[in-house]
């Protein structure tokens, strides 16, 4: 199981509104944002947050699971989160594959939910750190990015993964140079895209290929694609 701790707890909840309980939901909508995400946030947990924070990772892994590449050496998560995506690709990868796990390293006091070009942050980058050791990476696997400071990264990257992140909250614009010089024409990507921002065209101006491969409708409507053969 998936072992999260007291900091972790709140921050999955922050990133995975999801995982919230019906009181939790209430709370929010009755106090704000404010009060709910700095105070309110630690009661009224679903007690089995971290079966079920497993089980949401699994249906998500399920999604893309057949788009994989059969072999990567370099893997780059932007907006990673707590990282958790990451423990189902490390064991699908037996070969201890490094990540290059992209985030930014504050909570934002006023969460706001939504696509804007600075969206609201709330990581910890020692927490992701902490949440993978416990859950089966070596510390040589991991490399930590903060996205407020210049990221260099110097092996080429074989898979990128962006789960209800870029595309979904925040332009894929703000990382496409970075890709550029991290990613190659075989590089896979999988990633999220808010359907009233990003349609299938719009991402064909970056790839050969781009396809749908799950969606979520609703108020925030979501499209997850595979691209591949990027134009460099
Ligand atoms: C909805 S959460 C998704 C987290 C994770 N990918 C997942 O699947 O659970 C969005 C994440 O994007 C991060 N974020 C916000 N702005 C960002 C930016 N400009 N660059 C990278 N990450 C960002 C947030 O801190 C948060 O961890």
């Amino acid at each position: 199981m998936i072992y999260l701790n007291k900091i972790s707890r709140k921050l999955i909840l922050l990133q995975r509104n999801e995982l919230l309980s019906n009181t939790q939901k209430y709370l929010r909508k009755r106090f704000g944002r404010y009060i709910f995400t700095n105070f309110l946030i630690h009661y009224f947990q679903k007690n089995d947050l971290q079966i079920l924070t497993e089980e949401l990772f699994k249906q998500e892994f399920k999604t893309f699971e057949k788009y994989l590449p059969s072999n990567v050496e370099n893997i780059m998560d932007i907006g990673c989160g707590l990282g958790v995506v990451g423990i189902f690709l490390n064991q699908k990868y037996q070969n201890n594959p490094n990540f290059y796990l992209l985030d930014k390293n504050t909570v934002d006091t006023k969460i706001k939910y939504g696509f804007s070009k600075d969206y609201e942050s709330y990581n910890d980058l020692n927490e992701t750190r902490n949440i993978l050791l416990k859950n089966g990476f070596s510390k040589e696997q991991i490399y930590m990015k903060n996205v407020d400071q210049e990221i260099t990264i110097d092996n080429k990257i074989n898979l990128v993964i962006s789960l209800k992140s870029m595309g979904y909250h925040y332009p894929i614009e703000n990382y496409i140079d970075l890709i550029k010089k991290t990613c190659s024409t075989e590089t896979v990507f999988i990633f999220d895209v808010f359907e009233q921002k990003y349609s299938l065209s719009d991402v064909k101006k970056y790839f050969n290929e781009a396809k749908i491969i799950y969606q979520e409708n609703g108020l925030h409507s979501l499209k997850r694609l595979y691209c591949s053969g990027l134009y460099l």
